[in-house]
């Protein structure tokens, strides 16, 4: 079900090509894969219905709020985000959803509140600053560097951890030309880890749709981040891209042992995806609970669901 549909912004069809990315469920997974627990307290893959995230606190904000001459555009927003969680945000269009990944990434200040990753106070810092602490993000409009190939828009992302001196660059020492082949060796492999290595060499705006996507989330992990905020990963995507989508996120939640708060209006994204979902509407929390809880709320089936969508469709 989606509440809007989206404008596919870009060339090709997913449909038609065969997907390599799909990594087995499970496979290979590192220590870092998150503590779930059910609620007996056994400990569950993600697979199965997860209801408790147990970690700590990684990212807090505490009566955020954000205006536009006027315009709540987001409204004492409070979260605790516990290491390994997904968080859904969810909401009408116009609701904060997007202001709210401004402001956790210092795309726009909070005119008040404050907003901490692992106890530091992340509070007005600069982007560059909020990524380098650890937070990475996608955008709701893809963002790439369309004529740039695959792989040199992973470098100029992991770019960020391997910066090389100014008068390396320009002279190419071959101290220079050393680092320049270990970045490019490390976005090669970081591409194949994602199932993306075949198009390495392809330029971002002749990728499919779905891979632009991909390559977009490709991008925010090769700054290696601990949260990942995804603003709408299934935009404008059909029922098969949506599920392959989610299956992707599934997949990167587990590999790389992150924490994620995704905001998307497909419920057939968010309700299987989610541990906890939040309901933004007019800037304001109206309703927090599992998927589950949420998805039978009044309030969120009248404020964002739309009192004439049977509910049952947005699925488990
Ligand atoms: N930079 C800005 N300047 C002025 N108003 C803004 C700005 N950014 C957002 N707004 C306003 O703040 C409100 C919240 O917008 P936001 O983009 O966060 O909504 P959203 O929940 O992401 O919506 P959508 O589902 O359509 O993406 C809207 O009324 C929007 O017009
Ligand atoms: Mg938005």
């Amino acid at each position: 079900m989606r509440y809007t549909p989206a404008v596919r912004s870009t060339v090709a069809d997913v449909a038609s090509v065969p997907d390599p990315s799909r990594i087995p469920q499970g496979q290979g997974l590192p220590q870092t894969v998150p503590r779930l627990q059910a609620d007996d307290g056994q400990q569950i893959g993600l697979g199965s219905k997860v209801s408790i995230v147990t970690g700590d606190v990684i990212l807090e904000a505490t009566d955020v709020s954000r205006s536009f001459r006027g315009l709540q555009a987001l409204a004492d927003y409070n979260l605790q985000l516990r290491t390994g969680e997904i968080l859904g945000v969810i909401g009408p269009n116009g609701a904060g959803k997007t202001t709210l990944f401004n402001v956790m990434t210092g795309f726009l200040p909070p005119t008040s509140g404050s907003i901490r990753l692992r106890g530091q106070d992340i509070t007005g810092k600069a982007p560059d600053q909020v990524t380098a602490l650890g937070i990475a993000r996608t955008f709701q409009n893809i963002r790439l560097f369309a004529r740039m190939t695959v792989l040199d828009n992973v470098k100029t992302a992991q770019q960020l951890h391997g910066k090389a001196g100014f008068w390396e660059t320009v002279l190419s020492t071959p101290g220079f030309l050393r680092k320049e082949r270990a970045l490019e060796e490390r976005a090669y492999a970081h591409l194949e880890s994602l199932g993306l290595a075949r198009f390495a060499s392809t330029h971002a705006s002749a990728l499919p749709y779905g891979f632009q996507r991909k390559l977009e989330i490709a991008r925010a992990l090769a700054t290696e981040p601990a949260v990942l905020l995804l603003d709408e990963p299934a935009a404008g995507m059909n029922a098969q891209e949506t599920a392959e989508i989610t299956g992707f996120i599934r997949t990167i939640h587990e590999r790389f042992g992150l924490t994620i708060i995704v905001v998307e209006h497909d419920m057939s994204l968010i309700m299987p995806l989610s541990h906890r979902i939040q309901v933004l509407n007019y800037g304001r929390v109206i309703a927090a609970g599992t998927p589950g809880e949420v998805r039978g709320d009044p309030r969120v089936i009248e404020a964002y669901l739309g009192v004439d969508e049977p509910v049952a469709a947005v699925g488990a």
